[in-house]
């Protein structure tokens, strides 16, 4: 079986290219390396000892996607993580964001042999500012905080319309949550190629010497501590439930099948609890200071996880400590 995985060398594609090795399918991997570097690949190499096929490639480019097609049509499923993700940047520069994230899926889509089993990186930004938690996939796309959050949103809309289109179509979305931690090499993990906008790479560098304090955004939000509350995922536990997706939509017959799954823990942590968590599992300690509420932030965010695990069969088996242990190993092997 062969897996295209595109944005295959970012942080979360390069964990589900191991998963995938792992489980026996054969990967061809598209990145235009945007976020990422190609040293990605030979680590990759390494883990699994053996070559793979790469093509650097730019998804939001027509001819170039035309043409990867053309190239390689026995392609058996898809994982389609290639996106950019910066909240900030998506709000300063929009049509940057609706023109690589929606053109992608578009001419993915377009050009992928039709009725392959289809797998889409969608995130919980998709419900906006929900009051009642955890929250459930039944939950409709709320107001979008961000451009990001409305490329999710719209990406789930092309879906739909190819699943309501002529063609069969056989897709799962998967609302991530907050995906946290690194394979236990130490070899990959997130890597991101500026100052980082998420919790746990600023925090990390903060611990080994790379910038002086971690600000928490706000501590007065009605919360048990005033901190927001957000529900971090093992990025092994979220590898595993791409596998178990594409399992299950190989086995099942309708040939026409969308539906959109949450992918969490279903435990909210406050950003105090987080660092407490930190502090045990790694004996060090945090610098942070408290600052102003972060503009576009929710309150609270945690998932129901009832439908993944009775749709594909997958729940979340690592702690927190464990996500925060191998976020932590990665950090410190970045040094070497
Ligand atoms: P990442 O930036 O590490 O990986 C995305 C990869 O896609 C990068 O390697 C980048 O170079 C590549 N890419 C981007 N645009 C491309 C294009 N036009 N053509 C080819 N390659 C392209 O991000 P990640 O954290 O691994 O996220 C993967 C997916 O999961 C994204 O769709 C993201 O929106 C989604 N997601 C991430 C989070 C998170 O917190 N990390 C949460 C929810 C959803
Ligand atoms: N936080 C801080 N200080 C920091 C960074 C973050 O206090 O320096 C706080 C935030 O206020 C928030 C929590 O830590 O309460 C988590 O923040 P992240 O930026 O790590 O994550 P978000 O929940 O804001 O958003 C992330 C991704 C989005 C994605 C969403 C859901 O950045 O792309 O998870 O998957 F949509």
């Amino acid at each position: 079986m062969k897996i295209l995985v595109t944005g295959g060398l970012g942080y979360i594609g390069s964990h589900v290219v191991l998963s995938l090795v792992n489980n026996g399918y054969k990967v061809i991997i598209i990145d235009n390396l945007s976020n990422c570097g190609v040293s990605v690949l030979s680590k990759l190499e390494k883990l699994i000892n053996s070559k793979l096929i790469f093509e650097k490639l730019d998804l939001s480019i027509k001819n170039q996607v035309k043409l990867f097609f053309e190239k390689y049509s026995n392609i058996n499923g898809i994982i389609h993580f290639a996106a950019l993700k910066s909240v900030g940047e998506s709000v300063i520069n929009p049509l940057k964001y609706f023109d690589n994230n929606l053109n992608s899926m578009l001419n993915i889509i377009e050009y992928m042999p039709k009725e392959t089993p289809f797998v889409f990186s969608s995130s919980c930004t998709v419900y906006g500012t929900v009051n009642k938690q955890p929250i459930t996939e039944s939950t409709p796309h709320g107001i979008a905080e961000s451009p990001y959050g409305k490329t999710k949103q719209l990406c789930e809309k092309i879906m739909e319309k190819e699943f309501h289109g002529i063609n069969n179509f056989k897709a799962l979305s998967l609302r991530y949550f907050n995906p946290v931690g690194a394979h236990s090499s130490g070899l990959i993990g997130e890597n991101p190629k500026n100052i980082p906008e998420n919790l746990i790479p600023y925090l990390t560098q903060v611990v080994i010497g790379k910038r002086d304090v971690l600000t928490i955004y706000g501590d007065d939000y009605d919360t048990k501590d005033g901190t927001c509350i957000r529900d971090y995922i093992h990025i092994m536990d979220l590898a595993e439930a791409h596998i178990k997706s594409l399992e299950y939509l190989f086995r099942i017959k309708d040939k026409n099948y969308i539906d959109y799954l949450n992918i969490g823990t279903g435990i909210g942590v406050s950003v105090l609890e987080l660092i407490q968590t930190f502090e045990k599992a790694t004996g060090m300690k945090v610098n942070y200071i408290i600052g102003k509420r972060r503009p576009g932030d929710i309150e609270k965010a945690y998932a129901e996880t009832k439908k993944a695990k009775k749709i594909i069969g997958w729940e979340s088996k690592y702690s927190l400590s464990s996500a925060l242990n191998s976020a932590w190993n990665w950090e410190k092997k970045s040094l070497d």
